[in-house]
């Protein structure tokens, strides 16, 4: 049996696709490594810790001496960890300087050395910067515009680099924003599904009139399998939804769907450097037979409810986690 290693696993995306990957790849066997941050959370594990082909590393992919250990016997490396927020990364970029730049390149160099068969490197379409109009395809040049974006253009030239240099076998994916079950409360959606389930305001930057195009996880995870699967190494595959909305047509659709007022919404200081709107051209992926399945107008209701069935899932995140309230209450302070 092949052994793939997925780092960052713990998290949103990752713990979705570790899951996806035990039930539809029999082929693999499955390990996560995470360094458990405070968007890290092992609960979202739970229901694959016991199943044999599963194991969990605590690690930090920023330790040369933990990855280089992890990564040997394996054959196919995913790696999701990074950190992921925007915000945080203009309130203070040094952890995504040395996780997501740094963090790469220690991942890479040690599959390097350990002869892996693929690597997966999950890079963003933030790396692409804004778009008027149109859509970017994967030979577009990379205009990353926030902290955040510019790290994971980092990590996703060097994982080209290790590439064109040292012929590692990688495949780079570029996800649009995704939505779902079990990510941190500081994202859009779940940040603004649980402030209107608490009546709190939802805090909208500038004018809501930002365009983002949804991806539903499920939707990115087999984009990823299919890149993972039959992608070609040295290339990079869009992973978008097909799927643009205003930040304020989301609010709406979050305040209607649980039966708020749209009184709770609060216009707020825009962040800095603010992207006006992102599109993907998903030919490429398309072309080895993947498309995004999820319908918006019936999937994102089902995220809500999910998040409103599941409190005991995000109330201790907001109301305990120092990680949580102290960034949160300093960001929102300067915007109000
Ligand atoms: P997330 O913040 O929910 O999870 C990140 C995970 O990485 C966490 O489990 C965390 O503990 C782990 N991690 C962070 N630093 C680490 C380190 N130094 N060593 C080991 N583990 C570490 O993120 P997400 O939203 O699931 O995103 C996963 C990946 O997908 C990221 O690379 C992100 O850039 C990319 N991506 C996300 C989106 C999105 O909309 N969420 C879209 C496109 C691409
Ligand atoms: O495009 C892919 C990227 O999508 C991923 O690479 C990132 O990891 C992920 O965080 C996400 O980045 P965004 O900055 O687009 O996502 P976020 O959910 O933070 O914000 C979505 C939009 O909503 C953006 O235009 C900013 C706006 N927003 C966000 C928050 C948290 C608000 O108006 N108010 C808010 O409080």
């Amino acid at each position: 049996m092949k052994k793939m290693l997925i780092t960052g696993g713990a998290g949103f995306i990752g713990s979705h696709f570790a899951r996806y990957a035990l039930r539809h790849l029999p082929q693999f066997q499955i390990t996560v490594f995470d360094a458990l941050t405070y968007a890290g959370n092992r609960a979202n594990l739970s229901d694959l810790e016991g199943d044999p082909r599963f194991k969990f590393i605590h690690g930090d992919v920023r330790d040369k001496a933990a990855v280089s250990e992890a990564v040997q016997g394996t054959h196919y490396v995913v790696h999701f960890a990074a950190e992921s927020h925007v915000d945080r990364s203009i309130h203070n970029p040094d952890a995504f300087v040395t996780t997501d730049v740094y963090g790469t390149y220690v991942m890479l160099e040690a599959c390097l050395k350990a002869k892996i068969e693929r690597f997966v490197h999950i890079s963003t379409d933030e790396v692409y910067g804004t778009i008027e109009q149109g859509a970017f395809t994967e030979t577009d040049p990379l205009h990353p515009n926030s902290p955040y974006a510019s790290s994971k253009a980092g990590a996703d030239l060097m994982a080209r680099a290790y590439f064109q240099t040292y012929g590692l076998p990688v495949v780079i994916t570029r996800g649009s924003n995704t939505y779902g079950s079990h990510q941190y409360p500081e994202k859009l959606i779940p940040l603004f599904v649980t402030n209107a389930l608490e009546d709190k305001l939802l805090p909208v930057y500038g004018d809501g009139h930002q365009v983002r195009d949804w991806l539903h996880v499920m939707d990115h995870v087999t984009g990823i399998a299919t890149a993972l699967l039959k992608g070609e190494p040295g290339q990079a595959y869009n992973v978008g939804g097909d799927n643009e909305r205003l930040n304020i047509e989301i609010t709406k659709m979050i305040l209607k769907t649980l039966g708020k007022p749209e009184s709770l919404i609060r216009y707020v200081t825009d962040r800095p450097g603010h992207d006006r709107r992102y599109a993907l051209d998903t030919s490429k992926l398309r072309a080895l037979g993947w498309q995004p399945k999820m319908d918006f107008e019936t999937a994102l209701p089902e995220v809500i409810r999910w998040y409103a069935q599941n409190q005991d899932w995000w109330q201790p995140i907001k109301t305990q986690h120092e990680a949580y309230t102290a960034f949160s209450k300093a960001w929102y302070e300067e915007r109000a």
